[in-house]
């Protein structure tokens, strides 16, 4: 381990902020392409979301298209069945994003995740889209993660 990672590593254990990058599939992103996804906080994979907690995820990604708007449309998916995910901002020009968004320019989406005290404790993986103007996909990205209470 280098001395930065060693340092990033001690700041995470002391409870600062640090982003974790996590693994997660590419579900179809067909007018841009993603760079990495960052949860924080997420030091284990799957991703361990506490109820009553909420998660903040990082999506950086390139843009192929110029586009007016951006929506967000987060589903978890349950034993293969896509349920809607209510997120409190579906507006992505409101989350990190400037917008209108412009073609070959790079763009960090930021967003929190909450997770509701009455969800299940259970496995799932959260689907996470970003829709340009003609409701295709900026991005499309799933990764897994634990609901723990
Ligand atoms: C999002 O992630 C990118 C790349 O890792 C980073 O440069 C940027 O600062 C992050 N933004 C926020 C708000 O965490």
């Amino acid at each position: 381990m280098d001395v930065r990672a060693g340092i990033i590593l001690l700041f995470c254990l002391m409870g600062f902020t640090c982003a974790d990058t996590v693994k997660f599939i590419d579900c179809g992103s067909s007018t841009g392409k993603v760079v990495t996804v960052d949860i924080n906080p997420c030091p284990n994979q799957p991703c361990e979301l506490q109820k009553g907690q909420s998660y903040s995820v990082n999506v950086t990604f390139n843009s192929d298209v110029s586009s007016q708007t951006s929506t967000a449309l987060v589903h978890g998916i349950i034993a293969g069945v896509p349920i809607p995910f209510p997120i409190p901002i579906e507006d992505g020009c409101k989350s990190g994003i400037q917008c209108p968004i412009q073609q070959q320019q790079k763009y960090n989406y930021v967003n929190l995740l909450p997770v509701k005290s009455e969800y299940p404790s259970i496995k799932l993986v959260v689907e996470w889209e970003l829709r340009d103007d003609d409701k295709k996909d900026l991005f499309c990205i799933r990764f897994p993660v634990k609901i723990v209470s």
